[in-house]
């Protein structure tokens, strides 16, 4: 290898491949992926860099043990942090290697493709990245069941919207690209969720040469799938981000739907405590309203900032100061609608600008107050 810094020799070359493991809770895989990578990677200079995001069972510590006997195994640990992809982009910018695979800890990818991946990369300077495929011939799901099927099916077709190749598995979490592609796209990626893929590939400013290799996704043998509901949310997220982020930050959609929901409940309490059990209206409003942003919080918390999730004391410290930025939020509304009306405005425009004002107004404080990282 070239020497490219003026002074710089090749004494101890780094790796030319760094696989990007993220992780979460995978204590009983990293030793026996690393065993396996050792011994299908043969005498290729490669890293493994497991990105763990402060799992409870004490994997970043295995994985530095691991490290200690391995110069080739390296962790990243962050704190206060939730999320596959976030995971695997900090991963990719936390090495020098030219190639970077990302690949799961649970040895569901088929680590005997890294070396056929590494290959196509190094014989066809043309191709910016391989995905492994589960949907080419010899490719294979695995043992899903039908509606876990479906559903990454209609992921795929959903991806179509900001996904220009045609790739037949978007959905992936097992590729190879080398670090001039990632650069292509690195400023423009979103890292919301799960699907790093398919970020890659909408962030870059031109169609990705692509190749694909089959695999046969295995099963999980040890610890659990953190694959749930909310994996969908931030995947419409993500698919939103790329389609209107530029023009308005999809947390503030995220918070405006939950908020929305949040009126529902209002009026569901409302009529359940005055029309039902006859309270008094001003006890049925707020009952109504303590609880609707106590409903608001809750899901905001799991949703629009699901990667800094607050929790134990944290949570009702954030729980009270949104509440606190809610009220004057309310304030605000009311205050700009009426003042509107007064000004010979219709009823309605004026209630929208008071919404509106409060929304942004809650939206901006509880970022700052509630879910802020200058508190942590
Ligand atoms: N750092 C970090 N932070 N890692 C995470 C997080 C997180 O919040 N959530 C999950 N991981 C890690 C897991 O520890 C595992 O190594 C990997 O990401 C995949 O998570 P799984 O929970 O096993 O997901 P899956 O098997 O249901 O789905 C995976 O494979 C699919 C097929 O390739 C994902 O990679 C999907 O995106 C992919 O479609
Ligand atoms: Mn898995």
């Amino acid at each position: 290898m070239a020497a490219i810094a003026a002074g710089v020799r090749d004494i101890n070359p780094g790796p030319e491949l760094s696989i990007i493991v993220p992780t979460y809770n995978e204590r009983d895989n990293v030793g026996e992926l690393v065993r396996r990578l050792s011994e299908c990677l043969g005498v290729l200079r490669w890293e493994v860099v497991f990105v763990d995001d402060d799992s409870k069972d004490g994997t970043a510590d295995i994985s530095r043990e691991i490290g200690r006997a391995d110069v080739r195994v390296r962790c990243l640990q962050r704190i206060g942090r939730r999320g596959l992809a976030s995971a695997c982009v900090e991963g990719m910018l936390a090495t020098t290697a030219p190639m970077l695979a990302v690949m799961d800890a649970d040895l569901q990818h088929d680590e005997t493709l890294l070396a056929s991946m590494f290959a196509l990369l190094k014989d066809e300077p043309e191709v910016d990245i391989v995905v492994g495929s589960r949907y080419i011939a010899g490719g294979s799901i695995g043992d899903w069941d039908r509606s876990r099927a479906g559903i990454s099916r209609f992921a795929t077709r959903l991806s179509r919207l900001v996904v220009p190749a045609d790739l037949t598995d978007p959905m992936s979490g097992f590729f190879m690209l080398r670090r001039s592609t990632l650069d292509l796209s690195v400023r423009g990626l979103s890292a919301i969720g799960f699907k790093i893929l398919a970020d890659i590939f909408a962030s870059a400013p031109r169609t990705l040469v692509f190749k694909e290799l089959p695999y046969r996704f295995a099963q999980r043998q040890h610890g659990e799938s953190k694959l749930d509901s909310v994996v969908a949310w931030d995947y419409g997220m993500l698919v939103m981000d790329k389609l209107i982020g530029h023009v308005i930050p999809v947390r503030f959609v995220g918070f405006a739907i939950v908020g929305g929901m949040g009126v529902a409940v209002h009026f569901f309490v409302l009529a359940v405590l005055f029309n039902v059990l006859h309270a008094e209206f001003v006890l049925s409003q707020a009952v109504a309203t303590l609880l609707a942003m106590t409903f608001n919080f809750s899901l905001n918390n799991v949703l629009t900032y699901r990667d800094i999730r607050l929790r134990g004391w944290r949570w009702l410290r954030g729980w009270l100061t949104f509440v606190a930025v809610c009220g004057l939020g309310a304030f605000a509304n009311v205050g700009v609608a009426s003042y509107l009306y007064k000004a010979n405005n219709g009823w309605i425009p004026s209630a929208i600008a008071g919404i509106m004002i409060g929304v942004v107004w809650n939206y901006v404080a509880s970022t700052t107050f509630t879910w802020g990282r200058s508190k942590r």
